[in-house]
Formats: C-alpha cells, structure tokens, sequence
C-alpha cells in the first residue's frame, strides 16, 4: 500500500515538474533534429526525458524504465516504467498548445498506474488499476453516445508517408459515418479525452507503447473499452488500438475490420 502510494505520488510530481518545464519552453526550442521525414525530436523532449527519468531512477533504481528517447533500461524488479516525456512533439514545435506528458507503470506485464499531464489546460488525468480514473482529483467517466453517426472521434497519423496512408480509408469510412473527427496530434491525451467523455471513441494504427501505456488504463477505468481493430485484446505493445465508451465500440471496430 505504502509503494502504491510512493509509485503514484513520483509519477505525478515528475509529470507536472516536466509539463512546467515544457510550457515553459514553448517558442525557446534549442535543437531540433529528424528521426524520420516526418518526425522530429526537439532538446525539450530530451530534457524532459532527463527529469523524469531522474526522479524516477533516484525512487526506485531498480526498476525497468521504457521511455521513448533512451535506451531501455532492464531492471531487477517485476515494475516497468513506459515514459513518453512529450507526447505531440509537431504540436509543441509549433506552439500548437495540445501535447502532454505521459507515465505509466507495468506490473508482471499489465499497467497498474497512469498519469498524463497537459501542462496548456493545468489538467492531469490518472488512474491506477481497478481504483477509477480521475482529472485533477474529479471521478471521470466515458460518454454515453450510443451511435457512431452520433459521435465526435478522434485518430492520429503515425509518422511515414505509407502508414499515414493506410489510415485515409479508414478516415474516409468513419467520415461519413460520424458526427465529427478530430486529429488532434497527442494520442495519449486522444485516450484521456475519451475516458472523461469528450470524445466518444479514438483509433490509430502503428503506435508505440509511451503513447498509450498511460491512456489505456485511464480509459479503462473511466469504463471505457479498448482494444485491438477486430475486438480482441489489447496491451501497449500491439500497434493498432480501438478506445471508445464501450457503446459504439463494434461499430467502429466493423469500419476498421471491412476488408
Ligand atoms: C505522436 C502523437 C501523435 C500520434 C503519433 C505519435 P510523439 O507521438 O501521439 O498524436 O499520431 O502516432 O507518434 O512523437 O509526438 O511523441
Ligand atoms: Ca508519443
Ligand atoms: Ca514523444
């Protein structure tokens, strides 16, 4: 109880000392360099990385840490730590004001705790398992939108030209089959958004597990579903994700599974 406690408490401090840190460093980017075509990293997102991974190494030293911009780090203990320290890094670049930070740690290979932080909106979503999802310290829920053609979602291009272009199909399908979509460019706050009801589902293809390690649980949580496209299980190493409130899950899932 005492460790839970300490595990929730590092994760928070460490995601608002970083979110300050980048909302402060909005329009100061130092250096910017390209991991592809399309995707940059910026010296925000490595000292971000350096600060959280510090408060978290200086806690629990012997615990396992995946985090987006360094090398895996294998520890002795059964906790991994999945850090994304800038989550909507083209959004940050161009003070577009919607990325965050996010935190999540894995027990025995499932996620017992989340936090993701928009540090623009001061809102810092989390979750720890079986506990209930919460947005500053509020009791969050996933809507109650009962038809796709009623909904407001949301998805993500991943970087590369090919893999943003396997998901225009799936865009085009749920179109016109939806109220409204958004492409908002933070997946793990995509996912918070879905837990705390305002969009009512979020899809993407080929993500990585610092995107959505954190949100997974958020939306679970908040009573929502995830999974795989077709339905069957997901965790945070699985490239495809479906969140949504559960009521028009298989409506999209039949969208993103017609062959
Ligand atoms: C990206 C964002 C974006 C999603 C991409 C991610 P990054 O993360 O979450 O919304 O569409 O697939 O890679 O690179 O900004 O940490
Ligand atoms: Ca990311
Ligand atoms: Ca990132």
């Amino acid at each position: 109880m005492m460790n839970e406690t300490k595990f929730k408490k590092v994760a928070i401090r460490a995601a608002l000392r970083s979110g300050l840190f980048i909302k402060s460093s909005v329009g100061r980017i130092e250096t910017i360099s390209y991991k592809g075509r399309d995707n940059i990293v910026t010296d925000v997102d490595k000292k971000s990385e350096r600060m959280i991974l510090r408060d978290i190494q200086a806690a629990f030293p012997d615990h396992s840490i995946l985090s987006e911009e360094s090398e895996p780090k294998r520890g002795t203990s059964p906790y991994k730590w999945i850090v994304d320290p800038l989550d909507g890094t083209t959004n940050f670049a161009h003070a577009f004001p919607f990325f965050s930070v996010s935190i999540a740690l894995e027990f025995n290979g499932s996620i017992c705790l989340g936090v993701v932080y928009d540090p623009m909106r001061d809102e810092l979503f989390y979750a720890e398992n079986k506990n209930g999802s919460y947005l500053n310290g509020k009791k969050i829920h996933v809507s109650k939108t009962k038809k796709l053609i009623d909904g407001f979602i949301s998805t993500g291009f991943s970087y590369g030209m090919k893999k943003k272009d396997r998901n225009v199909g799936y865009f085009r399908n749920m179109l016109t089959r939806s109220s409204a979509i958004r492409r908002a460019g933070s997946a793990a706050l995509d996912l918070c958004y879905v837990a705390c009801g305002r969009f009512d589902g979020f899809w993407e293809m080929d993500l990585h597990p610092w995107d959505s390690a954190a949100g997974k649980l958020i939306v679970e949580e908040a009573s929502g579903c995830v999974t795989r496209f077709d339905g069957t299980s997901y965790t945070p190493y699985h490239k495809d994700i479906l969140a949504t409130n559960g009521m028009i899950h298989s409506q999209m899932s039949k969208i993103l599974t017609r062959k």
